[in-house]
C-alpha cells in the first residue's frame, strides 16, 4: 500500500539526527511532557535534572539528602551539584544520536557550563535550544492538575490530560502520584526563582541564535509537531 503524507513526514521527521536539544521553560511548560514524544520519536535519551535529583531523593542517596529540602521550597539546587550531576550523566553511552536536556540549565552559570563543555555538542552538531511558552494561569492549573506514574513515568493532568480511570496510570493500572512541590505556594516560589534566575538563560540563547520559541499552549500534539519542525530548522535540515 502507497504510504500516506503523513506517514512519509514521520519518517523524514525520524531521519533527523537531533543531536543535544536544551528544552527550556517555566515550571509546568511541558517540558518532561513534551521530552518523552522527542524520545519515542528519535530514540535519544530525556536527561532531566528534576527526575535524575527525584531518582536520587528516592534512592536515599548523598545526593538526594543534599537536595531534598531545597526541592521541597522550590528553590534551585546549587551550580555545582548540578552540573556535576549532568557531567557524570554524558558519559554514558546512549547519548551517540542527542539526548534532550530537560530543565538544565536554569541559571547563567550553568548555561557558562554548557557552553564550554558541550561547545562541539555530540560529534559536531552544537546545542539547539527550544523554549516552551506558556502564561502564568494555565501553569498554575498544570502543577495543581499534575499527577504521574512511578513505574513508567507517564504524566498526567486530571483536569487536562487525565486518565482513563481516575487515579491510575492508563499503562501499568498503578496508582498516580502527586508531587510533593506542586502545590500553588511553592508553585509561586519555582516561579519567582524561574523569573530571578533562569529567564535570563532564555534570553542568553535567545541572543545567541540556534534558538526556537513554540507556543505550549497548544495540545501536546500540536507542541510536539512545533519542536520538532524547529529542531529541524535550527538544524538545517528542513
Ligand atoms: P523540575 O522537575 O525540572 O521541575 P520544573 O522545571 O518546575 O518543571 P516541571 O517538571 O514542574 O514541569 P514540566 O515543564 O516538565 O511540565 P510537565 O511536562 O510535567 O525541577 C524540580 C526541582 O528540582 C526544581 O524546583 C529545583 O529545586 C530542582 N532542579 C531541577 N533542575 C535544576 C537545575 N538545572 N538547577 C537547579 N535546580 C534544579 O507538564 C505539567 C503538567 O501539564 C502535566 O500535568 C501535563 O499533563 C500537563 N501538560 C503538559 N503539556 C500540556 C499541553 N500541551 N496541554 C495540556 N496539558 C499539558
Ligand atoms: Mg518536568
Amino acid at each position: 500500500m502507497p504510504e500516506t503524507i503523513s506517514q512519509t513526514g514521520a519518517r523524514e521527521e525520524r531521519k533527523l539526527v537531533p543531536g543535544p536539544i536544551l528544552l527550556l521553560g517555566a515550571p509546568g511548560s511541558g517540558k518532561g511532557t513534551q521530552a518523552k514524544e522527542l524520545m519515542a520519536l528519535w530514540g535519544i535519551p530525556q536527561i532531566s535534572t528534576g527526575d535524575l535529583f527525584r531518582a536520587n531523593i528516592e534512592g536515599g542517596t548523598e545526593l538526594g539528602r543534599k537536595v531534598q529540602a531545597v526541592m521541597d521550597r522550590g528553590e534551585l539546587v546549587s551550580d555545582e551539584l548540578v552540573n556535576d550531576m549532568v557531567e557524570d550523566r554524558l558519559k554514558r553511552p546512549d547519548i551517540g544520536a542527542g539526548y534532550i536536556l530537560d530543565g538544565f540549565p536554569r541559571t547563567l552559570v550553568q548555561a557558562a557550563w554548557v557552553d564550554g563543555h558541550l561547545a562541539s555538542g555530540t560529534g559536531t552538531l552544537p546545542v539547539v535550544a527550544v523554549n516552551i511558552k506558556v502564561s502564568y494561569n494555565q501553569l498554575l492549573r498544570r502543577i495543581t492538575g499534575r499527577r504521574s506514574c512511578t513505574v513508567c513515568g507517564t504524566i498526567y493532568n486530571i483536569y487536562l490530560q487525565p486518565p482513563k480511570v481516575d487515579g491510575f496510570c492508563d499503562l501499568e493500572g498503578t496508582p498516580l502520584v502527586r508531587r510533593r512541590d506542586d502545590t500553588e505556594e511553592v508553585f509561586e516560589k519555582r516561579m519567582r526563582e524561574y523569573d530571578a534566575l533562569t529567564a535570563p538563560v532564555v534570553e542568553h540563547y535567545r541572543a545567541q541564535g540556534r534558538f526556537a520559541e513554540v507556543d505550549g499552549e497548544e495540545t501536546v500534539e500540536v507542541v510536539t509537531a512545533a519542536v520538532v519542525q524547529a529542531v529541524a530548522r535550527l538544524r538545517g535540515q528542513e
